[in-house]
């Protein structure tokens, strides 16, 4: 694999890998138990998914529902920190994770800069919280990790989520997350105050990423998963690269 240095360049920074979700899929997502996986795994930088609990606590968690990936049920964003904080987040994907609770971003923000770790948050707003949920995580952020360098990097597919973010801490770095590369995100993304676009892997080819550039944007994807579309992706100039295979690729990856 044409590995990138993942140390940082006067223009970036970030580490190049990026963890999936703490550690994709190998532990269950979003909680600290992933986290730590992937640090085992030499990664240096995270993708973790932020909402906010009903009572306005940020926490991580990928969907709108807590089915999937804890004991309880129902919208997250109706929950009370107090309620969500006692619930199983672990058992859902196997034995050995039981018991794993839900991660509020006060805690993770210990565990980072106590391991000197970064982390790339997605703002992911409960339906109808997008502005409340940008502003509260940018304030987070923002209280959280005064004076440590580099700030987190803030992303959303909601551009409604970052506008309130930048408006409430605009010191705190964002990034446009496209699924597709639509007509005008270049300017979309700088209307925003962005300093990358996070796009789907199959969105990115040499030419994208040289617009991006030319824009004083960086080029992130997400989620990769195979050593070839890597190996092209970092081939044709990607800055930042977000996988669930901390196993497979990345910074302590088989030769
Ligand atoms: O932040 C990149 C990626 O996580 C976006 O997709 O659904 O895994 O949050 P999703
Ligand atoms: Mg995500």
């Amino acid at each position: 694999m044409n590995s990138p240095n993942d140390a940082p360049s006067a223009t970036w920074p970030y580490p190049r890998w990026i963890a999936h979700r703490g550690a994709g899929k190998l532990a269950p997502e979003n909680t600290l138990a992933a986290f730590r996986l992937g640090a085992s795994h030499g990664f240096r930088m995270f993708e973790c998914d932020v909402k906010l609990s009903a009572d306005g606590e940020p926490f991580l968690l990928h969907d709108a529902d807590l089915d999937r990936t804890t004991s309880g049920h129902g919208p997250a964003g109706d929950q009370p920190w107090d309620e969500l904080s006692r619930l199983d987040a672990g058992s859902w994907h196997s034995a050995a994770y039981a018991g794993e609770p839900l991660l509020r971003l006060q805690a993770l923000a210990r565990w980072l800069q106590a391991n000197g770790l970064l982390v790339n948050l997605e703002i992911k707003p409960s339906p109808g919280l997008d502005e409340v949920t940008g502003r509260v995580v940018a304030q987070a952020v923002r209280r959280l990790w005064t004076g440590q360098t580099p700030m987190p990097l803030l992303s959303s597919f909601n551009p409604s989520a970052l506008r309130s973010a930048r408006e409430a801490a605009p010191e705190v770095p964002r990034a446009l997350l496209l699924e597709t590369l639509r007509t005008g995100w270049v300017d979309e993304a700088l209307s925003l105050g962005s300093v990358a676009v996070v796009a789907h892997h199959a969105q990115w080819t040499a030419e994208g990423i040289a617009l991006a550039h030319q824009a004083g944007l960086k080029a992130l994807t997400y989620t990769v998963n195979e050593v070839a579309c890597a190996d092209e992706l970092w081939a044709a100039g990607l800055d930042g690269l977000i996988t669930d295979r901390v196993d497979l690729m990345g910074p302590r990856s088989p030769a």
